[in-house]
């Protein structure tokens, strides 16, 4: 496609040339050091968590033939799966008595473009699922579309239609993750910012962007209400095994917000674990826990960055980066990190694969008879992994 080069405007002379000038310097040195940090191996891996055990590079890869980046994992109320949601807009299910992925579901009807297993330009032709959960009780699965807000689709697969895409007028941008109170009928669910799109995400992390909502969908009324806005990156979403309460990664912020729903503190919210890293999903297991997938660790130059936002988004965001460069730089080096949080948000576990050897940016960790299911969203693989 043929892009119009912007005119070039003649820069009126003023005395802001020289605070120009010093824009320039600066930004010559943080080019230099970003190449120099890019392009200098060996790499530094950021070091293992204290208390971490590293053994995630013993897990099994099952990759997603022609596809990438399945962000979230479900098993259907028969136990068949799991079903993943790839970067080209559909569902796949694995079929584990063939060893093989078939087509399950998909969020948009306009295919034709979607070939591709990774083309972040069409994300908004094709779709982005995220974060996937099947309702028990009918067997339908609920998907959060980073594009399409909430859509279900039956046991049967195919065309999921739409749920929701509003609240109180402003539409979802960057739908995330959603879990589903079967009793009540509700769906609590994340849009990560209203100012930026999946394909995005770094941009919403650099700039400081708090533009987040988490909601809820009320099945009865077809009502969405915010619960909670102004947050930064709003990103996994699980309820309590008692339901008394309802977790909700603020992934930017390195923490998981506890949002009362029953007792005397309902409708408040407090700080429920604080993390050596960025969380994406949480899954419940079995005994009431919590497994968190770890996108990547807080390294002291991120942490730096997030704390002055004006330096992602006055330097960082105009280098001549790309995107995989501005997140290398930012996650400092391949890793992969799980953590295990008891009911009441205490670390009981941390799996790592330090050097990413096998396992990298975590997106979802599912238990599931004395075995954990890892996706990644920006994997071409998903991976299993024996529990002791
Ligand atoms: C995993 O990493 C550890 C520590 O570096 C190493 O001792 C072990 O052999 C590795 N395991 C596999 C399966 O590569």
């Amino acid at each position: 496609m043929f892009v119009c080069a912007k005119p070039i405007q003649e820069k009126t002379k003023t005395t802001m040339v020289r605070g120009s000038d010093a824009v320039l310097a600066a930004s010559t040195i943080v080019a230099f050091l970003a190449l120099l940090f890019l392009y200098l191996p060996p790499f530094i891996y950021p070091p293992p968590l204290s208390d971490s055990h590293n053994l995630l590079n013993s897990s099994v890869p099952v990759p997603v033939h022609a596809a990438f980046g399945p962000e979230s994992l479900a098993f259907d109320p028969t136990g068949s799966g799991p079903y993943v949601g790839v970067a080209d807009g559909r569902v796949l299910k694995w079929c584990q008595d063939t060893n093989s992925w078939i087509d399950f579901a998909f969020t948009s009807s306009q295919r034709k473009e979607c070939t591709q297993p990774f083309a972040p330009e069409l994300e908004h032709v094709c779709g982005r699922p995220l974060g996937l959960r099947f309702e028990r009780k009918s067997g339908d699965l609920y998907i959060a579309d980073a594009y399409f807000g909430l859509q279900v689709v039956g046991p049967e697969g195919g065309l999921a239609t739409i749920v929701a895409t509003e609240a109180q007028g402003q539409p979802f941008y960057f739908t995330n993750d959603l879990d589903i109170d079967e009793e009540e009928d509700v769906i609590y669910f994340t849009d990560s910012s209203t100012a930026f799109r999946r394909r995005d995400f770094m941009l919403s992390i650099l700039t400081g962007d708090r533009t987040g909502r988490f909601m809820k969908y009320d099945k009865s009324t077809k009502q969405v209400t915010v619960l909670l806005r102004d947050l930064a990156f709003p990103n996994g979403v699980v309820l309590s095994k008692d339901r008394s309460f309802v977790l909700v990664s603020e992934t930017r912020l390195c923490r998981i917000l506890r949002y009362w729903l029953k007792g005397p503190n309902t409708g408040k919210t407090e700080t429920f674990a604080e993390l050596p890293g960025y969380p994406d999903n949480i899954r419940r297991n079995p005994k009431g826990e919590f497994w968190v997938g770890v996108h990547s660790k807080k390294t002291g130059l991120a942490n730096w960055i997030l704390r002055n936002p004006w330096f992602g988004t006055s330097f960082l965001l105009k280098l001549p980066l790309s995107f995989r460069q501005l997140h290398l730089l930012f996650v400092g080096g391949h890793h992969g990190i799980a953590m295990k949080l008891s009911s009441e948000g205490r670390v009981l576990e941390i799996l790592e694969d330090v050097q990413g050897e096998v396992v990298r940016y975590i997106s979802e960790v599912e238990e599931r008879d004395g075995k954990l299911w890892i996706g990644s969203v920006m994997m071409p693989s998903i991976w299993t992994y024996e529990l002791e």
